[in-house]
C-alpha cells in the first residue's frame, strides 16, 4: 500500500535520510524507531510533503505522491500529527477537529457554514461525526473548550482525532505519546490499534520501546540516517546491531 524507494534528504553537509526504503501493507502499523537525530521526523516530513526529497519517491496504492505538498496530499488521504503540537489555542476543542472535514466541506472557511439550511444541516452532521472521534479517546466534554486551556495529553490526544477526522487511508504519527502518563499512553495505544483494524495504515515514530513492540506489525530501525535493520518485533528485538546501537552509544 506505501511504499518508500530509497529516500533521500540532505542539510548541507548532513544527509539526515540516506537511502532509505521500505514498504507497508495496508493496515499495518509500521514503526520506525531509533536514536535522537535519527532522521525520523525528517523521513515523516518528506512522505507528508513538508520537505522535497533530494532523492527518492513514495508511493501510495501504486501512484506516485513524491513531494505533493502536504494540503494537497490530504486529499490523497495521508495526514500526520506533529512531534510538537500544531493545535490552534484560540479555537474550541471542536473547532480544530472540524478543521480536519475541511477536505469535504462545501465551504473551506468555517464562519460562512452557518448560513444557508443546507449548510447547517452538514455542520450538524460533522459535528457529530467529530463528537463521535472525540469520544473514541474520551475528550468529547472537553468539546467547547478553547484549547489552550487544556492539558498537554488532551491536546495530544486531541490532534490524532483531528488527523483521524480527514479520513486518511494513511497517518503518520510523530512521537503521539511523548509526554504523556501510562494511563493516557494506552488509551492512545489503543486508539492506535482500533484505527489500524479499520484498514487505516499507521507510520508510528515513537521512542516507547514497549508500546512500540506491542503495537506494531514491522519495525524499521534508523541510524544516522541510514536503515540499521528492519524486521518483526521480535527480530529487532533481538537483532545485535539493534542492541548495540541503543546500548552502545555513538560510533
Ligand atoms: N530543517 C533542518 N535543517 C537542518 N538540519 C536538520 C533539519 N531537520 C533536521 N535536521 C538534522 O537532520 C538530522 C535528523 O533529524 P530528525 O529531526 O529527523 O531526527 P529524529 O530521528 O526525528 O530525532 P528525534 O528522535 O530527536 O526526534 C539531525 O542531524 C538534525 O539536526
Ligand atoms: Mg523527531
Amino acid at each position: 500500500m506505501l511504499e518508500i524507494r530509497n529516500l533521500t534528504k540532505r542539510f548541507g553537509g548532513v544527509t539526515a535520510v540516506d537511502d532509505i526504503s521500505f514498504r507497508v501493507a495496508k493496515g499495518h502499523i509500521h514503526a520506525v524507531i531509533g536514536p535522537n537525530g535519527a532522521g525520523k521526523t525528517t523521513l515523516v516530513n518528506m512522505i507528508s510533503g513538508v520537505y522535497r526529497c533530494d532523492g527518492g519517491s513514495v508511493w501510495l496504492d501504486g501512484a506516485d505522491i513524491t513531494n505533493i505538498p502536504t494540503d494537497r496530499l490530504v486529499y490523497r488521504g495521508v495526514c500526520r500529527t506533529f512531534q510538537n503540537l500544531e493545535i490552534c489555542g484560540r479555537m474550541t476543542v471542536l473547532e480544530n477537529v472540524l478543521l480536519g472535514f475541511d477536505r469535504y466541506m462545501n465551504k473551506s472557511l468555517l464562519p460562512t457554514l452557518f448560513r444557508s439550511r443546507q449548510l447547517l444541516e452538514e455542520e450538524r452532521r460533522y459535528t457529530e461525526r467529530a463528537m463521535h472521534l472525540l469520544g473514541l479517546i474520551g475528550i468529547e466534554k472537553y468539546a467547547r473548550q478553547e484549547a489552550r486551556n487544556l492539558s498537554y495529553g488532551i491536546l495530544k490526544k486531541l490532534e490524532i482525532v483531528r488527523a483521524l477526522a480527514t479520513s486518511p487511508e494513511l497517518i503518520l504519527l510523530d512521537e503521539p505519546v511523548a509526554g504523556l502518563n501510562p494511563k493516557e499512553t494506552s488509551e492512545v495505544a489503543e486508539l492506535i490499534r482500533t484505527v489500524a483494524a479499520d484498514e487505516v495504515t499507521v507510520i508510528l515514530i515513537e521512542h516507547d520501546m514497549r508500546m512500540v513492540m506491542e503495537l506494531s506489525d514491522r519495525i524499521t530501525v534508523m541510524h544516522f540516517g541510514k536503515k540499521l535493520a528492519e524486521g518483526t518485533p521480535d527480530e529487532i528485538r533481538n537483532d545485535p546491531k539493534v542492541i548495540e546501537a541503543y546500548l552502545g552509544g555513538n560510533k
